[in-house]
């Protein structure tokens, strides 16, 4: 590390907010106008790689492995994961430095069964602080990932941070998972520094199964596809780019101007690799969307090409598991953060026909997504169950104990341009809501521009957008929410779990970095 690094890393707190010099190194950025946003389907500002990009579809998509227990116990299962750089092809022909869990990225995958715990211990070998947080996990405070609860990666480190419980080198973080079976993901979440560390690799899926999922005959094996979206941009030599205001993520937080809005890449990478291509049988598929991104929206389509219809989506899963019932879409659209469980079908295909997945939402390179190349004929019976999970609990307006305003706003902070939560920007020592363990509130969530709302801890279900019900891609319970420009949503939230301190904040990670991100208390 250089010695300016080195000294900078003793600022104990972050110089975005009330540092002049930051502000003068930056220039005065300006807050985009709501006018020059309408109609744009992803607030932010889309990067151009300086490599030749290839022609998609031409690698075969991998899955992440699924990562064994080091130890089991009677009640838990204790895994091992090291965080370190490793170089990956993501694209072909270049050797991308990813910052992987386990070597891989995504990071591997962990597979646990709903109420038995499990322990990850995880060992810091990058060049900067980490933080894990399992996204949708209800997860006690000192085990969630708290921003400032640093993992440092050597004593070099030692005083560095804004006065969280930091460890250094490793960390265990503990799971009871009492919660419905689900598509959980981890992913880093240092404070100010999110963006670039989930850009850089930092993301896995952490699925939770439960009997009421094992009960319905639901494809699995090789017809379960953890599937996580992420778009990148690279330099020309092939690296991940981004562009941080500094360099080695140490101080000031943030990105160059025009990026402050959202980075957006032009490759789309499915489970770490560009555009890939995957074989399947004419059967029924189950996939498990992530959107991984750091900003970019997507809606995709498969569109099976010639006179042909695009194939049906059957939604069997949200944020937090099962929908009471299957809800059929044509498209399927994905804000930053959330997942979809979906079923489809292949059987009526004949082998040689390929399925592209569209995103109707991007133009040029980013309006392919990957390709399904149906190659063997097989007989596959399993249905499509209509009714997932008949006794899902519906919240009840009645029940709320009461009801908070929430904004999501562009603001200039001295100077700078940033993203507040009713006015503020994150402060770790300050919490905007105090709530009862156990009591339900409603919430309506005003923002200007897009904002993927994720509140952690507490799953919520959507009550409505502006004077309409919930969308249609609302259902269940979630725990993000794609607010879209201008638009009040309402959700509902019962505040169940454990208590202390969690953030909710925009999964915009460059909203979020760029302080859109607040506290709220659970007593
Ligand atoms: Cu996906 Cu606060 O996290
Ligand atoms: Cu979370
Ligand atoms: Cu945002």
């Amino acid at each position: 590390m250089s010695e300016s690094a080195r000294e900078r890393r003793s600022i104990n707190r972050r110089t975005f907010i009330g540092s002049g010099a930051a502000a003068v190194a930056a220039g005065v950025l300006g807050v985009p106008t709501l006018a020059g946003w309408r109609g744009q389907s992803s607030t932010g500002t889309q990067l151009r790689s300086g490599i030749r990009l290839p022609p998609p579809f031409r690698r075969p998509m991998a899955v992440p492995p699924v990562l064994t227990p080091s130890s089991r116990t009677e009640d838990a299962d204790v895994y091992q994961m090291r965080q370190y750089p490793v170089p990956l092809e993501v694209v072909p022909g270049y050797r991308t430095t990813v910052w992987t869990y386990g070597g891989s990225f995504p990071g591997p995958t962990i597979r646990s069964q709903s109420g038995r715990r499990t322990v990850v211990e995880h060992t810091n070998k990058l060049p900067v602080p980490t933080v894990v947080h399992l996204h949708g996990g209800v997860t006690p405070p000192e085990n969630d990932g708290y921003p400032t609860d640093l993992i440092l990666p050597d004593e070099s480190w030692v005083g560095y941070g804004h006065g969280g419980d930091t460890t250094v080198r490793t960390r265990t973080y503990e799971y009871p998972l009492q919660q419905r079976g689900a598509t959980l993901w981890y992913h880093d979440h240092r404070m100010d520094f999110t963006g670039p560390a989930v850009w850089n690799g930092l993301a896995g899926f952490h699925l939770v199964t439960d009997a009421e999922e094992e009960r319905l005959d639901l494809p699995d094996g090789a017809r379960e596809l953890p599937l996580a979206l992420m778009d990148r941009a690279f330099d020309a030599q092939g690296q991940f780019l981004y562009p941080s205001l500094d360099p080695e993520l140490i101080d000031p937080p943030g990105v160059r101007q025009p990026y402050e809005s959202g980075m957006l890449g032009d490759v789309i990478l499915v489970n770490g690799r560009a555009w890939p291509y995957h074989q399947v049988d004419t059967a029924l598929y189950r996939l498990r969307f992530l959107n991984a991104s750091n900003a970019r929206r997507y809606r995709l389509r498969f569109e099976v090409g010639g006179e042909e219809a695009d194939l049906p989506i059957t939604q069997i899963g949200s944020d937090h598991g099962l929908l009471a019932g299957a809800v059929r879409h044509e498209a399927l659209t994905l804000a930053p953060a959330e997942r979809f469980d979906v079923l489809v079908d292949f059987r009526s295909l004949q082998p040689g026909t390929h399925v592209r997945v569209v995103n109707d939402l991007g133009s040029g390179t980013t309006a392919d997504v990957m390709r399904f190349d149906v190659t063997r004929r097989v007989t596959d019976e399993l249905e499509v169950p209509e009714v997932l999970s008949p006794g899902i609990e519906r919240l009840h307006e009645n029940e709320a104990v009461r009801t908070r305003q929430m904004t999501f706003r562009s603001q200039t902070i001295d100077g700078m341009h940033g993203w507040v939560v009713n006015g503020e920007p994150f402060d770790p020592h300050m919490a905007h809501a105090t709530v009862e363990l156990g009591s339900t509130e409603i919430w309506e969530l005003t923002g200007d521009f897009h904002h993927p709302i994720h509140l952690h801890l507490a799953p919520f279900q959507v009550l409505g957008r502006g004077a309409g019900g919930p969308g249609p891609f609302d259902s269940g319970w979630k725990d993000t929410i794609d607010l879209r420009p201008a638009e009040t949503a309402r959700i509902i939230v019962r505040f169940d779990g454990y208590r202390g301190r969690y953030v909710f904040h925009c999964h915009n990670l460059e909203h979020e970095d760029m302080m859109m991100m607040a506290n709220f208390d659970v007593v």
